[in-house]
This record gives C-alpha cells, sequence and structure tokens, in this order.
C-alpha cells in the first residue's frame, strides 16, 4: 500500500498500522477502557442527516472562517497531539508546515517533540498551544512565558485530563514516553525497520517545553497514564483557569468542555473558545460525543463563545454537519497523526487537502456557498 492508495482517512489509517511499530500505533488509534467513546464520536456523525438546498449557484464559494481571531483557509483546526517524533521523524515539523501549506489552524502540545520558540517561528499561520497544568508551578509558568515570546495566537488549556485514562492497548504494550524497548516490544519495533532506523538514527527524542524543568517523560519513561495522574495538578479549578487566562493574557481556548453549565462557566471566566471534546475518547470512556453534545451547548452559548467541535471528524461532512449544529468550526487529531505517521509531511498534506476536497464538494451539494451559512435547518437527526 502506498501513499497514493490512501484516498480518506482510513486508508490512512490503514497505512499507518503497516509502517507503525505495533504499541505506537495503538497509542494513535487506542482510547480508554472499551473504546465506546472513540467509536461514538464518529458514529454519532452517521444519526444525523444533511438536507440540502439546490440551485443555489455555487460555481465560487469561500470554505475559510474566522476562530479565536484568526481566519482559517477551512472550518477545521488540527488538534494538539503529542510525541510526534515517536509516530514519524518529522513530528511536528511536518504538521506545522502542512498546516502552513493549507492555512489552518493548528495546535501543539504541552508534551510536544518540538520547542514552542521553533514552532513560533514556523509561518504566520495561526497556531494555538496546549497547556497541560502541571504539579510543578514554575513549568507553567515557563511555559506561557515561552508562548508569549514565540508570540502565539492561543492557549488551549486542557481540562479534562486531571487523572490519565485507562488505556488499556498501552498498558498491553508497555508503551511510554519515551518508548522503551521491552523483551515483549522489542520484536514490534525490530519487524518495522524504517521505523526504528528513524528513530534510532534521527534526531534524539526530546520534550523540549518540559525538560527545562521535569525529567518525567523524557530521562525517565512513563507512560502518559501515569504522567497525567503523578505530572499534572488535580486541585485545577476554575479559579486556577481564570488565573491562567489572566497571566496568558491572549486568546483562550478551554479544551475538553462537554457540559452546558462548564460551557457558561468558560464564558464567565472570560475564555474566547472552548473545544467540546472527550480528548478522542482517551479519558473518560462513556462520556458523550461532542457531536451529540454541540447543540445542547450550542443553545446555550452559541453566539456567546466560540465552539469548537473536537472529536471523531474522519470526513468532510462530518465538518459540516458540526458547523449545522452550531460549531464555529470542526478539529481533530487522528484525522492528521495516521497521516503523518504513515508519511510525513507528503501524507499530512495529502490527508488535509482530500479533507479540503470533501469539504468543498459537500458544500456545494448542500447548496451553501459560505461555511458560516450552515444552520440547524439543514440537518435532521434520525
Ligand atoms: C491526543 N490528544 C491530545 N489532547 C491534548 O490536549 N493534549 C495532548 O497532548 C494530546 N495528545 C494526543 C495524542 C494522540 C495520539 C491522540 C490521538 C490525541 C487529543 C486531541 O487533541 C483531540 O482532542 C482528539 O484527537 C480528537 O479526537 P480524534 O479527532 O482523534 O478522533
Ligand atoms: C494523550 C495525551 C498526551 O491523549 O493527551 O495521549
Amino acid at each position: 500500500m502506498r501513499l497514493s492508495d490512501c484516498h480518506n482517512i482510513a486508508d490512512f489509517r490503514r497505512l499507518a498500522k503497516r509502517r507503525l511499530p505495533w504499541p505506537v500505533f495503538d497509542y494513535i488509534d487506542g482510547a480508554a477502557d472499551d473504546e465506546l467513546t472513540k467509536a461514538r464520536n464518529t458514529a454519532a456523525f452517521e444519526h444525523a442527516d444533511l438536507v440540502p438546498d439546490v440551485l443555489a449557484g455555487v460555481a465560487e464559494i469561500d470554505t475559510s472562517i474566522t476562530v479565536m481571531g484568526r481566519e482559517s483557509a477551512l472550518p477545521l483546526i488540527l488538534s494538539p497531539t503529542a510525541l510526534q517524533r515517536v509516530f514519524h521523524w518529522q513530528g511536528e515539523r511536518a504538521v506545522a508546515r502542512a498546516a502552513q501549506k493549507f492555512g489552518l489552524w493548528f495546535g501543539i502540545s504541552s508534551l510536544a517533540t518540538v520547542a514552542i520558540e521553533e514552532i513560533g517561528a514556523m509561518g504566520d499561520n495561526p497556531k494555538m498551544f496546549q497547556l497541560y497544568v502541571h504539579k510543578d508551578k514554575g513549568l507553567n509558568r515557563s511555559m506561557i512565558e515561552r508562548c508569549k515570546a514565540a508570540r502565539f495566537d492561543a492557549i488551549a488549556l486542557t481540562v479534562d485530563t486531571i487523572v490519565g485514562g485507562k488505556r488499556e492497548r498501552c498498558l498491553r504494550s508497555g508503551f511510554s514516553s519515551p518508548p522503551r524497548f521491552t523483551a515483549s516490544s522489542l520484536m514490534s519495533y525490530a519487524t518495522k525497520p524504517r521505523w526504528a532506523l528513524d528513530y534510532l538514527l534521527r534526531e534524539k527524542f526530546a520534550l523540549p517545553n518540559l525538560d527545562t524543568h521535569v525529567i518525567a517523560g523524557t530521562g525517565q519513561a512513563m507512560s502518559i497514564q501515569s504522567y497525567f495522574t503523578e505530572m499534572l495538578d488535580q486541585s485545577l479549578d476554575w479559579k486556577t483557569a481564570a488565573q491562567i487566562r489572566e497571566q496568558w493574557g491572549g486568546t483562550f481556548c478551554l479544551k475538553g468542555v462537554m457540559s452546558v453549565a462548564d460551557a457558561r462557566r468558560a464564558l464567565e471566566i472570560g475564555a474566547d473558545a472552548i473545544m467540546v471534546s472527550n480528548h478522542g475518547g482517551r479519558q473518560l470512556d462513556g462520556s458523550r460525543a461532542p457531536f451529540d453534545q454541540l447543540r445542547e451547548i450550542a443553545d446555550a452559548v452559541g453566539g456567546q463563545i466560540e465552539i469548537i467541535c473536537d472529536g471523531g471528524v474522519r470526513r468532510g461532512t462530518h465538518v459540516l454537519k458540526a458547523l449545522a449544529a452550531g460549531a464555529t468550526c470542526a478539529a481533530g487529531g487522528r484525522l492528521y497523526l495516521y497521516a503523518l505517521a504513515a508519511a510525513g509531511q507528503p501524507g499530512v498534506e495529502r490527508a488535509i487537502d482530500i479533507l479540503r476536497e470533501e469539504i468543498v464538494r459537500d458544500m456545494k451539494l448542500m447548496g451553501v456557498r459560505r461555511a458560516d451559512q450552515l444552520a440547524i435547518d439543514n440537518l435532521r437527526w434520525r
């Protein structure tokens, strides 16, 4: 199977599965407990049908939107995801370059394998930094100050990882940050020589936004589940979130909001946006799908705070359904991660271009010339 055989996100998933050691693939593809929520995140889109208008004259359409104060060429954000150097040697650099090429927002994680400063200097497309609030308060301050100096466009405070979700595939494989070559997993790495040589011979794995203060995750291998539980500040509350927003002083998003009450609280503390998200099903299995929750939240705070629907998105129609249900835009992680793992920057560019083409085709077939024309009347729930 080659990159040219990839015509949708599912194809990239298949190619990534062929090219990655299974512990690495399972870290990306896996989720918490029985992985019910991960499955529901995508299935939710199948329970709402699009109702198109026709004869709308759609020779010229505009797929762009403005979100968090910056224009985006598509109503789609590349969500922040950790440890990208492990998936492909080009890591976050590949995603940054692809996002720049297509004029999209993208985010880097606190657990990114490239420094804030390097990403900040790459291109003028909008960038968000995803902040994990650690017990080490000096580290939190350091990351925020580095984002200010690197002129990031937004900070997304992730609020749904107060403890690690039970990642059973990773418990079985022993996947850790950095990856450990245990007896049981050694064979899996050895059978993927291209990945193994790239991992061993190219730039050394590092977490340059954290290793100024902590060795966990770099000098001390740790599972993500344990990292969350041992390193993150479980006392994180609305008062602290408001203080972080003050300290940052820029565009501020809460990532992982699911309840209407919390959406209202986000508005009260002055957040500019919320990512309605359950972390791709990797945290609380049994949590509702972002798309299922979207209408309730849009009815409550739509028009007062920007609403980003994050999770389960694999198709252009998923993006349009999210917009019709009241989202400002959609967002996703695996939609570009499979492609990164499968083929680096060319892979991510192809995946984004496929989604871009689907969004254009689907908007035309829906009879809309602008993304913000989509509305609840374009949807019917079964
Ligand atoms: C993530 N996600 C995530 N979120 C976050 O706030 N900080 C992080 O470091 C990461 N890391 C991460 C790694 C991997 C491998 C995945 C798959 C996901 C969650 C991510 O931002 C997003 O919320 C989900 O990926 C959305 O679900 P989909 O689009 O992957 O279905
Ligand atoms: C994950 C963390 C890093 O989902 O957000 O793996």
